[in-house]
């Protein structure tokens, strides 16, 4: 068993912060010390009791005086859309249309969805993202392209080929039964296979009939642990002709609940326009709402109330996210350095403690994989980062000015992007790519 032992200021949390001086809810140790081995976290804590547990000879590497927290995890990301973003499009509908659907088609190629996955786990580890819960495209090959490089990374992944069989160009459609055959064809193949998981992937109400929606309920049923991924109320448009589509359903959260999907493993991207009723529907299924700020900024979609839903009778989980390529950046730092703006012109706060919680243990206990990600704690798996604060010089300027762990968070998260990760280590492995 070779043993890793990594020194630095360690960040992790327990629990939510309450507000910006909850001290209780994080353990900071200002000389800490992770000891890694067989890709899980052995000890943490104070350096000299951590090295005390070591084994003579422990590689020992020296990262003070930086900040080592638990890999950051997106929750909603497109693997198909890397070369989307940045397309200049009114809104949803549109840029959906325009340059998503015609850009996914080109994942039936298999020489083209492996080289894309090369560049997608190039990127996330580079921002120092460990964890993502992505769509793939309509095509099985999309999914074993992505998994593949899963397997080789040793990542932890969540991921589904997406169903969707109608109002979307003839190249992206499946049907009913391919979508329920294909997605079995997923599950069987890469399913707990390293640490990949498979997602019940349904795209959005538009883009399935109601006869897919029954198949996508009947592998529910069957698979009741694995996770489920789709999207809701993103825009008015979308909400309007979605409407239309499902004249039966009282609203859009409606036509999920309806086929048996709304659960405490529902991710439900973006959630931005809710009536009252939906939201007491998704708290009371524990369904998860993930909150896409630099997406919901680009496509104009609206003004996510994250901290208005927490406060709720009945609270909503929240996750946040990418949603790469609507989403304009890899980097969880500059997704909740959005998600902070917009809550600012919400006239709300949110405070760096509680945005490191959600990129971290906030997202893990979403996923309800809190036992394995999310943490320092010992036992879960060694999927760690390295953070430097004085990573640009304008970081390093700013830093001589600061005085807190609290506002060091917060000037990582208002300046830092990819840059400000000087390491990734995933199950105990170094794995950042070199800079381009
Ligand atoms: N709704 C349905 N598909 C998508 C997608 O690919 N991106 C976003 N942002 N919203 C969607
Ligand atoms: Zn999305």
């Amino acid at each position: 068993m070779t043993e890793t032992l990594i020194r630095g200021r360690l960040l992790t949390f327990r629990r939510a912060p309450l507000d910006a001086a909850d001290t209780e809810s994080f353990i900071y140790e200002t000389d800490g010390a992770l000891l890694m081995s067989d890709g899980v976290i052995q000890a943490f804590g104070a350096y000299a009791d951590v090295k005390a547990k070591a084994e003579d000879g422990v590689e020992e590497i020296d990262h003070r005086p930086h900040l080592i927290l638990p890999g950051f995890i997106d929750t909603h990301v497109h693997f198909p859309q890397m070369q989307v973003i940045g397309s200049y499009a009114a809104n949803l509908l549109e840029w959906l249309n325009t340059y998503t659907f015609p850009e996914e088609c080109r994942f039936v190629e298999k020489a083209h969805a492996e080289r894309i996955a090369v560049h997608f786990f190039d990127e996330f580890l580079r921002n120092g993202t460990t964890t993502a819960v992505a769509y793939c495209s309509v095509h099985k090959t999309s999914a074993d392209a992505f998994f593949a490089e899963s397997l080789k990374r040793g990542t932890r992944m969540i991921a589904g080929k997406v169903m969707m069989d109608r109002n979307a160009p003839q190249g992206l459609l499946d049907t009913p039964e391919m979508g329920y055959d294909e997605t079995r064809a997923v599950i069987a193949d890469w399913h707990g296979k390293g640490r990949n998981h498979v997602a019940i992937t349904p795209r959005f109400a538009i883009t399935s009939t109601p006869q897919q929606m029954e198949r996508t309920q009947a592998l529910a049923e069957e698979f009741p642990d694995l996770h489920i991924q789709t999207h809701l109320s993103e825009n008015h448009d979308e909400i309007a002709y979605t409407a239309t589509l499902y004249p039966d359903a009282i609203d859009y959260t409606d036509i999920y609940a309806h086929y048996g999907l709304l659960g405490p493993k529902t991710l439900l991207g973006h959630a931005i326009h809710l009536s009252d009723r939906e939201a007491d529907a998704i708290s009371e299924a524990g369904a998860i709402a993930v909150h896409c700020p630099t997406s919901n900024l680009f496509l104009g979609s609206g003004l996510f109330p994250l901290k208005a839903l927490k406060r709720r009778d009945k609270p909503l989980r929240i996750a946040v996210a990418t949603d790469i390529g609507g989403g304009s950046s890899y980097s969880m730092l500059k997704t909740m350095d959005e998600a902070y703006k917009i809550q600012q012109l919400l006239g709300e706060r949110l405070n760096p403690l509680e945005s490191f919680y959600h990129m971290t243990l906030g997202n893990a206990e979403a996923l309800s994989l809190s036992d394995k990600i999310g943490t320092l704690e010992p036992g879960t798996d060694a999927d760690v980062i390295v953070l430097n604060a004085f990573a640009t010089p304008a970081m390093a300027l700013r830093m001589e000015t600061v005085k807190t762990l609290g506002e060091e968070l917060f000037l990582l998260q208002t300046l830092g992007d990819d840059r400000a990760i000087v390491e990734t280590y995933v199950a105990g492995r170094a794995s950042k790519p070199n800079a381009i």
